[in-house]
């Protein structure tokens, strides 16, 4: 079990991309029936970017991992490996770390995609931690990427408000002996919810037709409240496990940097495990919910903008379809 003294695997840089145009509430309104009080009061979110047609998921993954690569001081050719958790690839087949890999030039690592939505770059940060950890892999780029707008439903208030476009990459190395890395992570999966979050048209179960895509079954379909209750206990639950593993209390964290689906979901975490609002890096307002992108371009932005200082304790939980969620604890 990994100590608060002996992390193994450290945030060597991050980097992040959200795409140009902006779409506010106020232009959502003529979209669907909808008001930018309701957005507002509901979830925290004013606006959130949309990637360009020309643009596709590894073209917002390439920019964050150059910038992340950059903060680090590395190049392409020092990756051992590469993982990109998200829900849109470009291509059902290969994965989009694949296509990321040729775009960025690095060697023939290991490159591939963790599907846990958006609890994915908590995931991958927990993977490319056990590989440094044991020694296989140094270098390991990770990275969250979205481009939701084109698996919403355009027509359905209950869930195309809510979601945006944009990437968060970093990478990670071996710790250095200053007691900075991760501390903990911890994941979990409750199928109970499957349906609760999901795409039901277009994979193996039920390839999509001509009636099917007229029916948006191969679009996001959100039953919310049932994953707003599960979201603020199991990421509570979750945070608590990382702090109990790395034998620390909450106080000891800094900042929260969480998975931006709701505000009020987190106040109510932020309430849950007492620590106060003002120490959660939130940028829900302009982003809106990127999935495993939000918690890579927050941390980032807390990094860049000298919020998150050296030495700090950061506290990140997610939670995603599936529902999967999970906690990291690390000292940047
Ligand atoms: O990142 C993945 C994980 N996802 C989440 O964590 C999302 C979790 N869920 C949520 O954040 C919230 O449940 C939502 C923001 C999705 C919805 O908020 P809510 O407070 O749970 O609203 P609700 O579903 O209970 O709906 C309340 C009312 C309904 O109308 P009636 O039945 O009371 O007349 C909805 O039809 O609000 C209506 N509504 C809207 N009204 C205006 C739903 N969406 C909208 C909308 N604009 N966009």
């Amino acid at each position: 079990m990994p100590s608060v003294t002996a992390p193994h695997s450290v945030i060597l840089g991050t980097g992040a991309y959200a795409p140009d145009k902006i779409l506010t509430n106020g232009e959502l309104e003529r979209l669907v029936d909808t008001s930018d009080a309701w957005i507002t009061e509901r979830t925290g979110i004013r606006e959130r970017r949309i990637a360009g047609d020309d643009q596709a998921s590894s073209d917002m993954a390439l920019h964050a991992a150059q910038r992340a690569l950059q903060a680090a001081g590395l190049t392409a050719k020092d990756l051992d490996m590469i993982i990109v958790g998200t829900v849109t690839p470009d291509l059902p087949m290969p994965a989009c770390a694949a296509i990321l890999q040729q775009k960025l030039g690095a060697g023939p690592i290991p490159s591939f995609d963790i599907s846990a939505a958006c609890a994915g770059f908590i995931y991958a940060m927990s993977i490319a931690d056990q590989f440094i950890r044991s020694g296989a892999q140094k270098h390991v780029l990770i990275v969250g990427v979205e481009l939701l707008s084109r698996i919403l439903n355009w027509k359905d208030r209950t869930t195309c408000v809510l979601f945006g476009d944009g990437a968060g990459a970093a990478v990670l190395g071996p710790a250095k002996e200053d007691g900075s890395g991760i501390l903990s992570t911890k994941l979990y999966t409750d199928s109970s919810l499957v349906g609760s979050l999901c795409i039901p048209g277009g994979g193996s179960k039920e390839p999509l037709t001509a009636e099917s895509l007229a029916n948006a079954r191969g679009k996001v379909h959100m039953a919310g409240q049932d994953i707003f209750k599960v979201a603020v206990k199991n990421l509570t639950s979750a945070s608590r496990s990382a702090l109990e593993q790395a034998e620390l209390p909450a106080s000891a964290v800094r900042w929260v940097v969480p998975h931006q689906a709701n505000l009020r979901i987190i106040a109510q975490v932020a309430a849950r495990l007492d620590i106060p609002l003002e120490r959660f890096v939130l940028n829900i307002e302009r982003y809106g919910n990127t999935s495993s992108a939000s918690i890579p371009i927050a941390l980032d932005e807390g990094l860049r903008d000298g919020r998150i200082q050296k030495g700090d304790t950061v506290l990140m939980c997610a939670l995603g379809a599936g529902v999967s969620w999970g906690s990291a604890l690390v000292r940047v």
